[in-house]
């Protein structure tokens, strides 16, 4: 149900390593996301350290969009290191992109997880007029989940409503950006991602259990 990013600000001082901060969070949450600024802040190392750290599965968002073979090289890099899934846009398309990534998908086991939407108003402007595109091609190439946003729920219920219970809805949005916990599991996410609401908060576990609590509040109502 909770899946916290774990995004390092560019100034950590008096903040907990990782593996401490994991270590407050992990019976509260199913997962962890992490993506550029904590490779770019703690590397391969981090990630290593991170899965020494944890059981629960590690989500690499790097949204990848490239051509087929460099994301497919990225994907075993990663597999490497023991991670559960990538994230990827959908709009560099099946032939020659996302084709190649599915193989080394299924030959590693390491899920894949398609953007088909934003939680920025841009999304607006040019990916939410594909979703439909999206989500068929995350149909075909049998995405383990899609990321769709909290802070619009219609588009989650919409993924529902096309995909089924096929894949899992991954939703970030909750607090900072605006949506409430829970709201996005009442329109269908299989999980909410929640980031600096934890990380940035005094006490990151007790803010992780109370967010689990708002969580299972709002969804007995909904
Ligand atoms: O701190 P906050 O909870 O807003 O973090 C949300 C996380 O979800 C960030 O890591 C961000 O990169 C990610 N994300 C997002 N919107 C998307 C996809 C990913 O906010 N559509």
């Amino acid at each position: 149900m909770l899946v916290v990013a774990l995004d390092p600000p560019v100034r950590e001082k008096g903040r907990r390593k990782t593996s401490l901060l994991v270590e407050e969070l992990d019976k509260y949450v199913s997962g962890y996301k992490i993506g550029l600024p904590f490779l770019i802040k703690h590397g391969r190392r981090g990630i290593r350290e991170l899965r020494k750290s944890t059981e629960k599965p590690i989500i690499v968002d790097l949204k990848l969009a490239d051509i087929g073979d460099v994301m497919a090289e990225v994907l075993r890099h990663l597999a490497r290191l023991g991670v559960d899934a990538v994230i990827a846009h959908a709009f560099t398309g099946y032939t020659g992109a996302l084709e190649d990534l599915s193989k080394a998908s299924m030959a590693t086991g390491v899920g894949l997880i398609i953007v088909v939407s934003m939680s920025h108003r841009g999304s607006e402007e040019y990916i939410d007029r594909h979703v439909d595109e999206f989500l068929e091609l995350a149909a075909r190439i049998r995405a383990k989940g899609v990321v769709a946003p909290a802070t619009r729920p219609r588009v989650i219920r919409h993924v529902r409503e096309v995909l089924g219970d096929t894949v899992e809805i991954y939703s970030p949005g909750i607090g900072i950006q605006g949506a409430e916990p829970g709201s996005a599991l009442c329109a269908g996410a299989n999980y909410e991602i929640v980031g600096r609401l934890i990380t940035r908060s005094g006490n990151p576990g007790e803010t992780a259990r109370a967010i689990r609590e708002m969580q299972l509040e709002r969804w007995l109502k909904c």
